[in-house]
């Protein structure tokens, strides 16, 4: 069993949750406690952190190649937990998410185009959809039977023709909507009805409490999948977000091969 109950000291370990809070907040960590970015104080599990042992007494720590076993452990974890059958050759692996949303932006956006997020939401996607120059187009979740709605009605009414993209992320960030499979199902309709690529980030999706079930995208809509780009990581289900790693899932080629070729461009 896991022991949840075991303190581990973060503060002077390069925690940016810990060690970067009095800068950021100007609360000392002997008087709060950092609650401002999704990342536990729990040890990852056993099996992950042998597999870095192992490969620390390796020593050698070159360039690393061949994420086929990382690509084959994706497609199984889909397929188990998500009930989503994914091909190998969907999934470009990218250093995080923020970055994998990043890469969307630059992929299927011009500067100046707009890219519309349910706000509020995670502070990165405005972030890096501003540092792309591009416009961010909020369309405000409303509350609704005491939870967060989305509001298709007010934002088809507001769209002005440059708007390109969509960026969802479900379940959602902050305020922990799991989305049903019938509001993911308007939205992508919305989404092929206005011509914008929908890019959902799912890196949530194993944090999920019953009843409530989380749907990939994919399976709301299978007929608008190849409309679609699904972002997913093992950061904060497992706890290792310095780990920078994620998984942009692009079933459509065109699509895939957009975004491969803005991640070369970075490389
Ligand atoms: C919704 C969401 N997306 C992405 C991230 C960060 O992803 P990454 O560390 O892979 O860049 C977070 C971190 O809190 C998040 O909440």
């Amino acid at each position: 069993m896991f022991d949840f109950d075991e303190i581990v000291e973060r503060r002077g370990t390069h925690s940016a949750k810990w060690d970067e809070m009095e800068a950021s907040f100007g609360v000392s960590t002997v008087d709060g406690l950092p609650m401002w970015v999704a990342d536990m104080d729990f040890k990852a599990p056993q099996a992950v952190n042998q597999a870095l042992i192992d490969a620390a007494e390796n020593g050698v720590n070159g360039y690393y190649g061949d994420d086929s076993r990382y690509k084959t452990s994706v497609v199984n974890w889909m397929s188990k937990r998500h009930d989503w059958q994914v091909s190998p050759d969907w999934i470009v692996t990218c250093a995080g998410l923020v970055q994998g949303t990043a890469l969307c932006v630059q992929a299927y956006t011009e500067p100046g185009d707009g890219v519309i997020l349910f706000t509020p939401v995670y502070h990165a996607f405005s972030k890096v959809i501003k540092a792309n120059q591009r416009v961010v187009v909020e369309s405000p979740l409303i509350q609704k039977h005491g939870r967060y709605e989305m509001d298709l009605a007010a934002l088809e009414a507001s769209l002005n023709g440059t708007e390109r993209l969509v960026v969802m992320c479900s379940p959602h960030n902050p305020g922990g909507r799991v989305w049903t499979k019938e509001e993911i199902q308007d939205l992508a309709n919305f989404c092929a009805r206005h011509d914008l690529v929908l890019v959902v980030d799912e890196i949530h999706h194993d944090l999920v409490f019953p009843p409530n079930k989380h749907t990939v995208a994919t399976l709301a809509a299978p007929e608008h999948e190849q409309n679609m780009v699904i972002l997913a990581a093992t950061t904060k289900t497992f706890n290792i977000a310095s780990a920078l790693t994620g998984a942009a899932i692009i079933p459509n080629p065109e699509l895939r091969d957009k975004f491969k070729f803005v991640l070369n461009a970075a490389a």
